[in-house]
């Protein structure tokens, strides 16, 4: 037996359902706001991340898939959304159009990962991008839209951890500091701390390992090193939400694991999963584009991991997903099978969801096949329906049925009122 590939997942019906229903949402609530999707290549430059994402970040040093073509370009699966919409910002002459450009996209990325609850090589992220505005608000936008799209999905336990990263030129300042703070105790620091000492010191401060947590948590946080103006910038975003009712937690040591971050940064965590496992990160990331060589234009947006949003949905959404009901048509005779594919056409037109007998059931064998289904009822096709131009209609419920009109079917089957939730994933 061929075995997928570790890390990557089938996605299978009904949880399938989830998947297309989430992002039906995702394209109502940010489309409504007016983002528009862009659909972007699977395969980049490896140069792109590198310099996009930053040399030294986890991602680049240790989780790209990269390879060369046939004719020894270094390409890469992408692990990340964003600098594919600044490479596409540039390439694709979107300064030239109405600012701000809103974009959204929904799609897969790669990260060679070791692999555990919510931890996948092959991912879905959805994402937004509000480009070419630099103020407060539209900050206040992107986390709107971020907290619109999870109210829609009927969270009300996730909680928006925010913090300000300064700009670039407090970042020296603040690690010298950090590092100060830090040297009595660098030798109780894990060993990827160690390591991050001189590669990347910011990541010391979100490890996950008990000792590093307890000694980074006496440290001064970033936000009181920054500059004045930054300050401002992150203390108009977080009125401008509390304005709106959106509740966010302050995280004074929340850091990203992408190099392009300035100002504000955010993430969400579910209790369920817990802080280790993050659902959406997102924040600022001013100077990309112009880092990419393309003109100094400002960004915010954010991604949220798919997988890990679809393990957390709240069971009001899965049951509204999940629960509808379908009616099996079962065709009992040659001359039935006509007009059961016509039946079918009728139901489907009036959005009635239903299941076609096509494997030469029996009667019996046909209901209960229904029954395994879910199915709310059944619409029997015999000889006698066939000459009369009706069905026997079944509820599987109550067990009772009744002669319908072909014509009237799709009232009578509607009459019934919304479809009851009767199943749950397994
Ligand atoms: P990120 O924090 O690297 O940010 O990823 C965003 C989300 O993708 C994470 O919060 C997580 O839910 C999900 N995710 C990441 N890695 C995995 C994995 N191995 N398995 C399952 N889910 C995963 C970014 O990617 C930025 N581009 C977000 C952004 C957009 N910032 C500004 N705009």
């Amino acid at each position: 037996m061929i075995r997928k590939v570790k890390g990557t997942r089938d996605i299978l019906p009904p949880e399938s359902r989830l998947w297309a229903a989430v992002e039906a949402e995702a394209r109502r609530i940010f489309g409504g706001l007016g983002y528009e999707e862009i659909r972007l290549p699977l395969l980049e430059p490896t140069e792109l991340f590198v310099r996009g994402v930053g040399e030294g970040t986890d991602i680049v040093t240790k989780e790209m898939y990269t390879f060369a073509d046939r004719k020894g370009r270094s390409l890469t699966l992408r692990p990340e959304g964003t600098a594919g919409v600044a490479r596409a910002f540039i390439e694709d002459g979107l300064a030239q159009r109405p600012q701000p450009q809103r974009l959204y996209y929904i799609g897969p990325m790669f990260r060679y990962e070791k692999m555990q609850r919510g931890r996948y090589r092959q991912f879905g992220q959805i994402g937004i991008e509000l480009l070419g505005a630099a103020t407060p608000s539209a900050d206040v936008e992107v986390l709107l839209a971020l907290h619109e799209f999870l109210a829609a999905l009927g969270f009300d336990d996730l909680i928006i951890m925010l913090n300000n990263l300064g700009d670039p030129e407090d970042r020296p300042r603040f690690v010298a500091r950090l590092k100060e703070e830090l040297a009595p105790h660098k030798h109780e620091l894990c060993r990827d701390c160690q390591r991050r000492w001189d590669e990347n010191p910011l990541r010391i401060l979100d490890c996950k390992v008990d000792t590093c947590h307890a000694i980074v948590a006496e440290t001064t946080p970033i936000a009181d090193i920054v500059s004045g103006e930054a300050r401002a910038h992150v203390e108009t975003v977080a009125a401008g939400l509390d304005a709106l009712g959106i509740p966010v937690q302050p995280a004074p040591r929340l850091v990203r694991g992408l190099d392009y971050y300035l100002r504000t940064v955010f993430e969400v965590v579910s209790p369920q999963l817990g802080e280790g496992t993050v659902i959406c990160g997102g924040g600022r990331y001013d100077r990309l584009i112009s880092d990419l060589g393309g003109p100094p234009v400002p960004g915010i947006g954010f991604a949220i991991g798919e997988d890990r949003l679809v393990d957390v949905l709240p069971q009001t959404f899965r049951d509204r997903i999940l629960g509808t009901r379908p009616v099996v048509i079962l065709p009992l005779a040659a001359e039935a099978t006509a007009p059961a594919f016509d039946c079918a056409r009728n139901l489907t037109g009036h959005g009635i969801e239903v299941r076609i007998e096509v494997t030469g059931r029996s009667l019996r064998a046909g209901l209960k096949w229904a029954t395994k289904l879910g199915a709310r009822a059944a619409v029997i096709l015999g000889p006698d329906e066939i000459a009369a131009g009706t069905a026997t209609l079944r509820d599987l419920d109550r067990g009772e049925q009744e002669e319908v009109s072909l014509e009237k079917l799709p009232a009578v089957l509607m009459q019934d009122g919304p479809e009851v939730p009767s199943r749950r994933l397994p």
